[in-house]
């Protein structure tokens, strides 16, 4: 039997998101139905509702989530009814190129739920990152199940969900940051953060945070930031530089995925150092450089799809982390909200004011 739950969609371009009835299908085949805890409001849900990602509207946002198994389908072996579960939007296959070639953190066919969840009038939903967890219940591919230590909170470890380990990721797996490194992170929301943590975590040396907002500034410096620089009155570039010694830095992370902010990561990076961009920029968007700086720059410029993580080896060994009190996951949730606050979490998003709203239901 199908079930008719609360949860929150984007109808159209630009338009506030509304509480509705969601009708979720039984688990089919290698399905879990889960009953979501908690879900953080991330950028990408924002960048959803503004058409940014694609036009399959209406979305079923939310995707940064943890939560109970309630029921699974047929064939589940990874996870039974009652497992306390971190939603993850890589499931691999196993099988493609990427994954035949030992790189399934690049895997081309991840697994999502093969059942839709509709409106009550039938209309099919997208749910962002196939997820849609701002929702009571929701329906996923059961490799989409992380199972880790029941003992760490919702709200904190939904987060591993997506943001804080896009983050975490892009300076440990992509940036490849090392004991010693100097890094540099540009923009300090949830993901820049995330990241500023992740070099504390690896090691390095000089972890500088920029941002034009002071506020997350003040956050930074206490999940590890050694050098703060607020880019609205510094030069981020000439900044790096001169707290490096005149180099640049070993890895420079750009949170915030636009033109402007991959330049100045560009520039602010030692020579034959790496770029990651882990901030996800919008379609109309170009980016114009001297070849020759490219070239002559040499070193890497690299992507960060989810931080290059792997939910099954990843999750439950950041979540002991977070257990042991070696990982700060509670700094990064600033409110919690109901279902019903997530348009104004996106306010509060782009006012700067909240590194994570989450919903707790
Ligand atoms: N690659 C991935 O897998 C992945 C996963 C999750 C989120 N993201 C993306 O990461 C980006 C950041 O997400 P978030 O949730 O942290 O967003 P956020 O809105 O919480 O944070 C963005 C931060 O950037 C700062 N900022 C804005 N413009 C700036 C500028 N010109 N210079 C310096 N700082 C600036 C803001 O003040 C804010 O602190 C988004 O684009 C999001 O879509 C990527
Ligand atoms: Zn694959
Ligand atoms: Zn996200």
């Amino acid at each position: 039997m199908a079930q008719v739950v609360r949860g929150v969609i984007a109808r159209a371009k630009g338009a506030p998101v509304e509480v509705v009835p969601i009708v979720v299908p039984d688990p089919g085949p290698g399905e879990a139905v889960v009953k979501v805890q908690a879900c953080g409001v991330c950028h990408t849900d924002l960048h959803y509702r503004e058409g940014g990602i694609n036009d399959e509207f209406p979305f079923l946002l939310g995707h940064e989530a943890a939560g109970v198994v309630e029921a699974v389908g047929e064939g589940v072996d990874n996870v039974v009814p009652g497992d306390f579960v971190i939603l993850n939007w890589r499931a691999v296959c196993g099988r493609c190129r990427s994954c035949r070639r030992g790189r399934p953190q690049y895997c081309f066919a991840t697994h999502n739920a093969k059942q839709k969840m509709t409106l009550e009038d039938g209309t099919e939903l997208s749910p962002a990152l196939g997820i849609g967890a701002f929702a009571e219940k929701t329906l996923v591919a059961a490799g989409q199940c992380t199972k880790v230590d029941p003992a760490a909170a919702p709200a904190a470890a939904g987060l591993l969900g997506c943001g804080v380990m896009a983050g975490l990721g892009a300076a440990i797996n992509t940036g490849q940051v090392g004991r010693g490194d100097s890094v540099a992170v540009i923009g300090c929301g949830g993901v820049g953060n995330a990241a500023v943590m992740g070099a504390r975590l690896a090691g390095a040396s000089r972890i500088i945070a920029v941002d034009v907002d002071e506020r997350k500034l003040v956050t930074a410096r206490g999940l590890g930031a050694t050098h703060t620089v607020n880019s609205r009155e510094t030069d981020a570039v000439e900044a790096i530089r001169e707290l490096t010694g005149g180099n640049g830095a070993d890895v420079v992370i750009d949170a915030v995925g636009r033109p402007e902010t991959y330049k100045q990561a560009f520039y602010a990076r030692d020579l034959a150092g790496t770029v990651v961009l882990v901030g996800v920029p919008t379609p109309e968007m170009t980016l114009e450089l001297p070849l020759l700086d490219v070239f002559g720059r040499g070193g890497a410029l690299k992507s960060s799809w989810y931080g290059d993580c792997l939910p099954e080896r990843d999750f439950p060994m950041l979540i002991d982390l977070y257990l042991q009190g070696r990982l700060d996951l509670d700094a990064f949730v600033s409110e919690t909200i109901a279902l019903d606050g997530v348009e104004e979490a996106f306010a509060r998003m782009h006012r700067g004011e909240v590194l994570r709203s989450v919903v707790v239901l």
